[in-house]
């Protein structure tokens, strides 16, 4: 696989510092904190986020070493702020995200936010999320987890059909989910699930079991992504050989109405792209927060999963809605074939309370 080219951008400023205009405002913003967990025990076949099985990394950034480095560069982003001229801000947020974060043991977690709550401070009532795998969590490291200061964990569930589960190489059994899903609760945590709909062979019947099964376990918020066919992924080589189904956009819009329906009916909101809540969550405030992201040497995720917003534009701000358009993920519109102009794919819309970078319906 030929190694993509680097993002432009600014240089980065020889003094090490931030640019004077990240400290403009800064007063008046929401402080967060990502923190990225680049391991995975296997690398789904659809996935490109910037993620390594257990040996592919090594000295600071090794599993075992990680832990310690996220710690140190914990302290050095406060350095960096600090230096910068940024006002000192409790956070208001925390995401570990990743790969898989309880792939590290949840000690490893705890010292990880211990070291960034000493540093900036947490607002009370912030929320403290980690990503899990079901099958990368047990009953204690869940309450261990807690007890640390975490309020919630995101289940990447995807799907509650075995076969669809097998295409996207998940490594859980449907069953783990609800298991996991207890655990958390009875360890004092909100829980929240991810799906996945569109995989190649996923019927509609077989997505309305999911929605189902993830509504029967009464999630604070669901997040339905549109799968995605990322370039250099196995599933893209997979479905260039025509080993598995292209993904087809009306199937997509279908899944994706059907999810608003069901989950609309159940008390979740739509309040963005990809997600329903009961409560809009703090990260889904009217402006998304700044802040810091430790990374431990390992590049920022390979994607935004929360979309910038454009100039003028209020991110939380549903999309304008278009007849027949639906927004089936932060890169796509989905339309029924038959509306279907050339070339409407192409073009690139950023309109007030438009996430940037979506394709423009028209
Ligand atoms: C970092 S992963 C979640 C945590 C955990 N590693 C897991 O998979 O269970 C974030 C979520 O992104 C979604 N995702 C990843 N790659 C995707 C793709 N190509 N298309 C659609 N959704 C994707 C999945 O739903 C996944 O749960
Ligand atoms: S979807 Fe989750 S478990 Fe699968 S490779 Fe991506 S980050 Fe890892």
């Amino acid at each position: 696989m030929t190694p993509s080219a680097l993002p432009l951008g600014d240089p980065a400023p020889a003094d090490g510092l931030l640019p004077a205009q990240a400290a403009e405002g800064a007063a008046d913003r929401n402080f967060g904190l990502y923190v990225h967990i680049p391991f995975c025990s296997v690398r789904c076949g659809y996935c490109d986020f910037n993620t390594y099985t257990a040996t592919e990394l090594g000295g600071g950034a090794s599993q075992d070493a990680y832990g310690g480095t996220a710690q140190q560069e914990v302290r050095f982003a406060a350095q960096v702020l600090e230096a910068s001229g940024l006002p000192a801000r409790k956070m208001g947020t925390v995401f570990f995200g990743g790969g898989t974060p309880t792939l590290l043991p949840a000690e490893d977690l705890a010292g990880i936010l211990k070291t960034a709550v000493d540093a900036w401070g947490l607002e009370p009532g912030a929320e403290v999320t980690t990503e899990a795998n079901p099958d990368s969590v047990t009953p204690q490291s869940l309450q261990l987890l807690a007890d640390a200061g975490f309020t919630r964990v995101s289940f990447g569930m995807q799907s509650a059909v075995p076969h669809v589960l097998a295409v996207l190489d998940r490594t859980h059994t449907p069953s783990r989910v609800p298991e996991a899903v207890k655990w958390a609760r009875d360890a004092g945590l909100k829980v929240s699930v991810d799906l996945i709909y569109g995989t190649p062979g996923e019927s509609l019947a077989d997505w309305k079991v999911s929605v189902e099964e993830a509504l029967s376990y009464e999630p604070d918020h669901i997040s339905a992504y549109a799968l995605i066919i990322e370039d250099g992924t196995k599933l893209a080589a997979r479905m260039r050989r025509g080993e598995v189904p292209p993904i087809d956009d009306d199937d997509h819009a279908d899944k994706y109405l059907m999810a608003d329906e069901m989950m609309s009916a159940a008390g979740l909101s739509w309040y963005e792209v990809s997600n329903w809540a009961r409560t809009l969550p703090t990260s889904a405030g009217t402006t998304w927060p700044t802040g810091a992201a430790v990374t431990g040497g390992a590049s920022a995720p390979a994607r935004t999963r929360t979309p910038a917003a454009c100039a003028g534009g209020t991110p939380s701000t549903p999309p304008p809605t278009r007849s027949g358009w639906l927004p089936v993920s932060h890169r796509r519109w989905a339309v029924k074939r038959s509306t279907l102009k050339p070339g409407m794919w192409k073009t690139s819309c950023c309109a007030p309370g438009w996430p940037r970078g979506w394709n423009c319906p028209g």
